[in-house]
């Protein structure tokens, strides 16, 4: 039987062009979304041996309807599921309505979490299952002008590495990816001190690529986190070695 694939936010952007680098590589792709034109697309481009439908991820019963609509077509298996689902809103915190913030965290954070919690039953069953969840760069070191965006992605890092460790016995990687800006509509007119310093290089399907990668077995010995493209690979190596203050001044200097 084909490998199957679960991708929130399918219908744009990053999500989009991992469906469809999916379905290139073979798998049957279950694509979910809240956004129903851009579903329309996607189930057209995909075709029927795939299987598309609306999903917010903040729903846990949308969760399990989604999971279902999938795997009865797969014998109950699900081979990667990637959390890629998520909003944005930049600019200064306090600027930011509180509800704008809030709901970067139901989608970015309560998202994922309800993502892998529903799917935790499917993958087991399933020999070398993956999870790819997108984080960002923004989960280095803390953004500001994205000061909610960048705490959402720490939660998902978190969640990720506890979850690797927690899965391995279940023959479950779970990894994180980390690119930094990609030009979808997210960061469409963004215009915040960090685009302005670093810009906008990496395309959609370079991401996809990434999640594809992230999902070879030769990954499964690999770290948790990758970093995607070569700014984020930097920031990342530096972080790592950068004393904390170290750290500060550089993000002082790229964000202002
Ligand atoms: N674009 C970037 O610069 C960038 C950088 C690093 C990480 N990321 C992450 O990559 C992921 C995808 O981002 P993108 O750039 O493709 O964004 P995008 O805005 O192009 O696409 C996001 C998709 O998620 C969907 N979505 C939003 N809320 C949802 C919900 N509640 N339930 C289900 N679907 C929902 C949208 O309808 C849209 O189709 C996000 O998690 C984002 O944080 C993006």
């Amino acid at each position: 039987m084909s490998k199957s694939v679960l991708i929130t936010g399918a219908a744009a952007g990053i999500g989009r062009a991992t469906a469809l680098r999916f379905a290139a590589a073979g798998y049957i792709v279950g694509g979910f979304d809240v956004d129903r034109d851009g579903l329309a697309a996607l189930a057209a481009d995909l075709g029927s041996r795939h299987v598309t439908g609306e999903l917010d991820v903040r729903d846990a019963d949308g969760w399990r309807a989604a999971l279902d609509a999938l795997t009865s077509r797969t014998g109950g298996e699900l081979d990667v599921l990637v959390n890629n689902a998520g909003i944005l809103r930049s600019g200064r915190f306090a600027e930011i309505p509180l509800a704008d913030q809030q709901r970067i965290i139901e989608v970015n954070v309560t998202g994922v979490l309800n993502g892998c919690h529903a799917a935790y039953p499917y993958l087991k069953r399933t020999q070398g299952a993956h999870v790819v969840n997108l984080a960002s760069a923004s989960a280095i070191y803390g953004q500001p002008e994205l000061a909610a965006y960048s705490a959402s992605k720490f939660a998902v890092r978190g969640l990720t590495e506890a979850l690797d460790l927690e899965w391995a016995g279940d023959d479950i990687t779970v990894r994180a990816l980390w690119p930094l800006f990609v030009n979808t509509a997210m960061v469409d007119g963004m215009d915040i001190a960090s685009t302005r310093s670093l810009g906008i290089r990496l395309t959609a399907d370079d991401v996809a690529e990434a999640v594809y990668d992230a999902v070879q077995p030769r990954r499964r010995l690999g770290g948790v986190h990758i970093a995607v493209g070569r700014q984020a690979k930097l920031m990342r190596a530096a972080s790592d070695i950068a004393p904390s203050w170290m750290s500060r001044l550089v993000n002082k200097r790229l964000t202002s």
